[in-house]
This record gives structure tokens, C-alpha cells and sequence, in this order.
């Protein structure tokens, strides 16, 4: 049986203390940064210096996007170690720094399944990759820099043994390139960022009510009236399904039908379940538009346009969205009605089955397994369709119970700006899990879903990462890898790791604060937008009603998950009120409490004169309430006295005020004041 990483780390802890040879603190030192944990790790005595010299070399099989993939991760470690290293790989394995051996290449153009196990065993003497395919090196290198670690000696890389294996074949990230087209160098920097947690699918949202963004050669109407001119061309379609087989990641499009299906009805009104016209749609929500199962005209349309899409896209998968079809169309036709009694069809369900049942004909047809959103399930289809669970992870059950494979998307929507914390807890297959061993191999894996009504390729990256990092662990990792704080310790990590991929979660909010204010000082707006996140779920629309063609440059688009403030604040309030500590220490809390009065107050003035900012004075002046609240409630604590008749009540109706969203913002730290108030007493 093989022991959990963490039991490894006790064991070598235990023998570390007995030998002194390394502290428990150099050991956290060195494992500070994996995620996804691996499958099994067992840290040794001993490191590998990384100096000037170190060098790669391969052996076995290997191919060009090995030796392309050893070049940037030199990079990589050039540009953390500040250490000018050699290009190109060596050929003598012996004296070579690192030794990857790969067995064979594997499929140039990933497929479901592939082999993505490694070895890693580090010495004083060399660092030995080991794997059966290139894709599997590619996931031990990303492990090799996570391991790098630095100390007063130098770089190293700790003497450890992993064996490796992702716990799921299917690790995606879904973007939607739909409602906000995403320019080649999203997608781009983005799939560096899924390879470096070992994510495998981009699932590729393609179409919707708001746009149209493929090329169609063959229909080329499609793209040109519904896409603004905004829209990937053949060659850079082309141009990112190799970008992504370079880093071991399958791209699987998504056109979504029937509903969602504004887009191509603009060129195509014909096959709309109304008259036309139709026009590219600019809010958010769900929409009429809705292809027509009934007419022929329809199906030869589709039928062209998933011939060219299948030689287009290699993936073996091809997604037909086939979620939120509300029908309303079919019910308002009476042809369609016709059409429904005539063929013993009894409900839109039923409907939109036979739709996807011809549509199935066409993907068959030219080599492509049909997926689709959880609306699509019908015990009656084929059992190769998978099943895409967004609405609940019951459908996913559901599905493996009757034969259906199936992808877990309920839990993992990062548009919804939950905390990382939420998503990690999501496990496909969790251990009350009421399937079979058999049914539990249909669960095929997870995917994060970046719905795009409110991001711009200056904001998507800060809502993908870090918090898709938590979610690529828990597809990647054992179940028992579940330690919260631990979790956010690492992500922590490769955050800042991300950067160097040229990700701009992290710096772009600066950047955005910075154009608010004109030149005038960030500083109080830094503290402000550290304590507050985005409304929850999709609320945004209704605290600020903007379309696809609004600028996303608001503050609510600075602000993120997971508010980088709120972590450390919250904890100290809890250190301060901790029962069990013998110095119950209030100093965190009051310097903090501090910052916020002064970044409250300097903001005001800032406020007053940034139109951009009008919406949001009222945060300010909150601010500086919540930090007054605080401070009373802290000295109360402090010398013991009970606050007078009324206080209490008086302050938690403030609080209750003050965790009102404005300007689709909300306060995170307002429980942890309630908290301080309680702590003090009174009524
Ligand atoms: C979906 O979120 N409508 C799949």
C-alpha cells in the first residue's frame, strides 16, 4: 500500500530530527511549493545544487516538444534564479544536472488517456526524470520547478523520490470566448498556466447568443455577421490546438445548440424557431433564439459546418453545448407543435433529443464522440455521448449509473468568484460516492468554467488563477489531499509562479487602480480593494447592469477572489479571540485596524475627485466606520468594561448596513468586526 505524501513527511521528519542532517524547517523549505501534490513522495536526506553549470540531457524516445520543453523551462529557471544557463540539451546522460528519460512520445496531438505518469528521483549527484511518454517529462519538469528552493548555499533541489499520476484522465479549463473574445495571447499564456498545474483539456467555448468566433470557410456569413470582426481564423485555431499539443493539452470546442444560438441566427435567421431578424446580443442571461430541430434547412447547414469543425479540430470530443433551452420558441410555432404531435414528441426534452440524435449522425460520421451540458441526458442516447454536470453533481451520478461517461463542472465555476476554498472541498468522486467501481471509472474528471459576461483580457486571467490551481489539484491529486490551509499556503506559491508565464492576475490590478485615479496615490485604494470581492454568483448584473459592449474597468473589475486582506485579517481576529492563548494578542488586530483608518481617510479626497470612482465613495467612508467599530470594540476588550447600554446593538446594525454590496462590492471583513463588537459585550 502506498503511504499519503504527508505520512511520508512525518517519517522523514522523524528521521531528519535523529540525524541533524536537515532541519524540519529546510524541509518545508523544500516542499514548499507542489501543487497538485503528487501521488506519492517520500523526501530523502540530501540536495542538487543548481549553479551555472546545470545542464538537461535526454535519452530514449524523444521528440521536438520535449526538446522545446526542457528549453523553456531553462528559462524559467533563468529567470528565478537570476543564473544565466546553457541552451540546448546535452547528450551525455552522466553528466548531466538533470537526465529525462522518456520510454516513447507518445501522440503528438494529446488524446483522452494518454500517459501522463512520471518519475522523479533527486540526489546530490543528478535529478532522474523518468516517463513512458513526452507529455509525462512535461508534467515532471513542471514538478522539478516547483521543487527549486534557495538558502543561504544557493539554489537546490531537494533529494526526494515521486512517483506520479493524475487521479482523473480529464483535467479541464473551459473558456468562453463568446461573450468576450479573448485575443490569441489570453489563450495563449493561459494554456502555460494550465500545463504548469497539469491541467490537460481547454475547452473551448466557441459560440453563443453574443458571438460567433470560428471561421467557417465554408459558411463564412456565420462568422462574419456574428462576431464584430472579432473571431479566430482558421490558421490561429490551428495556431492554439498546436501551442496547447506542445504542453500536453487537448483544445475541445464547444458550439452551443440549440439555444444559446443567437449568433447564428443573425446570417441564418431560416433556421431560427422564429421570423427574424436577430442581432448579436449584448447583456447577459438566457434568450429566445433557438435553431429550428424541424426544418431540413437546419440539419444541412449543420451538417456542412461540422464537416469542416471535425477536420478543423483533431479531439477526439466535440461539445454541442445544449443547455438552457427554455423552448419558448417551439412552444410560440405552431409548425414546430405540428412536427411534435405528428412524431409522438411530447416535450421540449424530447425535442431538443431528437435534435442532438441528428446531430450525433453528423459527429459519427466524421470520427467525433458528442458531449454536452447536462440538459442534453437522455437514457435513450447512445451510450459514448458524455455528460457535462454544471447544474449538480446528482447528474453526474446519474449518468455513470446508466452507462454515460461524464466530466464534473458543478463546484468549479470561477466566474461565480467564490473562494478557492469552495471549489477544493468539490471532489467528482467523493467518498460517499453511490457509484460502483465500475461506474466510478464513467467519472472522467472535472473542468473550471470561465464564463465571460464580465471579464476582459485584462481581467480573465485574475479570475481563472490562482484560485483553477486548487481545482487542478483536487483532479489531480488523492481525495486525501484536503488541507485547506495548506492548500492556500501553495497556491500562495504559484501565483507568483504563474507571473513568470506572463499571466497578470496579480499585476494588472494595480494597473487598473492606477488608470481610476489619474496619477493620484493607489496606496488607500490597495487596502480598500484587498477587504472587498466582487458580489457572489451572478448578482453583479443586477448591483450594476452593464452589457458586452461596457468597459470592464470599474473597481469591481480590480477587486477578485479570495481578497488578499480578508485571509490575514480574519485569522488575526481569530488568533486574538483564541480562549485557549494564554496572551491573547490584539496587536495585529489594532495595526490593522489602523491601515484602514488611514487608507480610509486618504481615499476620501481621491474619491471625491475620480468620477470613475463615484459609485464607490460610499466604501470609503465604510471603511473608516468599520475601522472605528473595531477600535471601540477593542478597547473595551482590553480594559475589561462593558460597553454602555445600547453600544452592542447600535454597532451590529452599522456592520448589518456596511455588508451591503455597493457598486457590486462587498465587504469580507464585516463577521470578523461583528465578532470584536460580541467579543466586547454589553447589549
Ligand atoms: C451553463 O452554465 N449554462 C452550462
Amino acid at each position: 500500500m502506498r503511504r499519503s505524501p504527508y505520512h511520508s513527511l512525518f517519517f522523514v521528519v522523524a528521521v531528519l530530527a535523529a540525524t541533524g542532517v536537515v532541519t524540519a524547517q529546510d524541509l518545508g523549505t523544500a516542499r514548499r511549493g507542489l501543487m497538485p501534490v503528487p501521488a506519492s513522495v517520500e523526501w530523502k536526506v540530501g540536495r542538487l545544487s543548481i549553479d551555472r553549470t546545470f545542464t538537461v540531457a535526454l535519452s530514449g524516445k524523444t521528440d521536438e516538444r520535449l526538446r522545446n520543453y526542457v528549453f523553456r523551462v531553462m528559462r524559467r529557471l533563468e529567470g528565478r534564479t537570476v543564473l544565466e544557463l546553457s541552451r540546448g540539451t546535452l547528450t551525455e546522460p552522466a553528466n548531466a544536472a538533470l537526465l529525462i528519460e522518456t520510454a516513447s512520445t507518445g501522440n503528438a496531438i494529446p488524446k483522452l488517456g494518454d500517459d501522463e505518469s512520471y518519475k522523479l528521483e533527486i540526489s546530490d549527484k543528478q535529478a532522474k526524470l523518468t516517463a513512458s511518454t513526452t507529455v509525462g517529462a512535461m508534467r515532471g519538469l513542471e514538478t522539478v520547478l516547483q521543487l527549486l528552493a534557495g538558502d543561504k548555499a544557493g539554489f537546490y533541489l531537494p533529494a526526494v523520490s515521486i512517483n506520479d499520476k493524475p487521479r482523473f484522465p480529464w483535467r479541464g479549463l473551459m473558456i468562453d470566448s463568446a461573450r468576450h473574445f479573448q485575443p490569441m495571447d489570453v489563450l495563449k499564456r493561459n494554456l502555460d498556466a494550465m500545463a504548469a498545474v497539469k491541467l490537460n483539456v481547454l475547452h473551448w467555448h466557441l459560440t453563443e447568443d453574443q458571438g460567433f468566433r470560428v471561421e467557417s470557410k465554408k459558411l463564412p456569413e456565420l462568422h462574419q455577421m456574428g462576431s464584430d470582426g472579432n473571431f479566430y481564423s482558421q490558421t490561429e485555431i490551428r495556431e492554439v490546438i498546436g501551442y496547447a499539443a506542445d504542453r500536453g493539452i487537448r483544445v475541445m470546442p464547444e458550439f452551443d445548440m440549440p439555444g444559446h444560438a443567437t449568433a447564428w441566427v443573425v446570417s441564418h435567421p431560416e433556421i431560427a424557431s422564429a421570423p427574424g431578424p436577430y442581432k448579436i446580443e449584448r447583456r447577459p442571461g438566457i434568450f429566445d433564439p433557438t435553431l429550428d430541430p424541424t426544418n431540413e434547412k437546419t440539419y444541412k447547414l449543420l451538417e456542412v459546418f461540422f464537416k469542416e469543425m471535425s477536420s478543423l479540430f483533431p479531439d477526439a470530443y466535440m461539445h454541442i453545448g445544449g443547455d438552457e433551452n427554455e423552448g419558448k420558441q417551439w412552444d410560440a410555432n405552431a409548425s414546430i407543435q405540428a412536427f411534435m404531435k405528428q412524431k409522438g414528441i411530447k416535450s421540449n426534452h424530447e425535442l431538443q433529443t431528437y435534435f442532438n440524435t441528428r446531430i450525433l449522425v453528423f459527429l459519427k460520421k466524421n470520427g467525433k464522440t458528442m458531449m454536452g451540458w447536462d440538459e442534453i441526458f437522455q437514457p435513450s442516447l447512445p451510450k459514448e455521448v458524455v455528460i457535462h454536470s454544471w447544474r449538480g453533481q446528482k447528474a453526474l451520478a446519474e449518468a455513470a449509473k446508466q452507462g454515460f461517461a461524464g466530466v464534473l463542472s458543478s463546484g468549479y465555476y470561477i466566474d461565480l468568484m467564490f473562494p478557492a476554498r469552495e471549489h477544493y472541498v468539490v471532489d467528482p468522486l467523493p467518498a460517499d460516492t453511490p457509484l460502483n467501481a465500475e461506474e466510478q471509472k464513467r467519472v472522467l474528471g472535472g473542468e473550471a468554467t470561465m464564463w465571460s459576461e464580465w471579464v476582459s483580457p485584462d481581467t480573465i486571467d485574475s479570475r481563472i488563477w490562482p484560485r483553477t490551481a486548487a481545482i487542478a489539484e483536487r483532479l489531480w491529486s488523492e481525495r486525501n489531499v484536503n488541507d485547506v490551509d495548506d492548500m492556500y499556503r501553495r497556491l500562495g506559491l504559484v501565483s507568483i509562479q504563474l507571473e513568470e508565464l506572463g499571466l497578470t492576475h496579480r499585476k494588472n490590478r494595480t494597473m487598473l487602480l492606477r488608470r481610476l485615479v489619474q496619477g493620484e496615490d493607489i496606496s488607500g485604494l490597495q487596502t480598500l480593494i484587498s477587504l472587498v470581492e466582487p458580489v457572489k454568483q451572478y448578482r453583479r448584473y443586477q448591483q450594476r447592469p452593464q452589457t458586452m459592449l461596457s468597459p470592464l474597468t470599474g473597481l469591481v473589475d480590480a477587486a477578485q477572489a479570495d481578497a488578499d486582506g480578508v485571509l490575514r485579517f480574519n485569522q488575526a481576529v481569530k488568533d486574538a479571540l483564541d480562549k485557549n492563548s494564554s496572551t491573547r494578542n490584539l496587536n495585529e488586530v489594532r495595526t490593522l485596524l489602523a491601515n484602514w483608518r488611514e487608507a480610509a481617510r486618504s481615499l476620501q479626497p481621491v474619491m471625491e475627485n475620480s468620477p470613475s470612482l463615484f459609485e464607490a465613495k460610499q466604501l470609503a467612508n465604510d471603511l473608516e466606520i468599520l475601522s472605528a467599530i473595531g477600535m471601540e470594540a477593542l478597547s473595551f476588550i482590553e480594559a475589561k468594561s462593558v460597553p454602555p447600554n445600547g453600544w452592542r446593538e447600535e454597532k451590529l446594525k452599522n456592520l448589518t448596513e456596511i455588508a451591503k454590496p455597493k457598486a457590486a462590492l462587498e465587504f469580507r471583513v464585516v463577521e470578523s468586526v461583528e465578532k470584536l463588537v460580541e467579543a466586547a459585550g454589553g447589549n
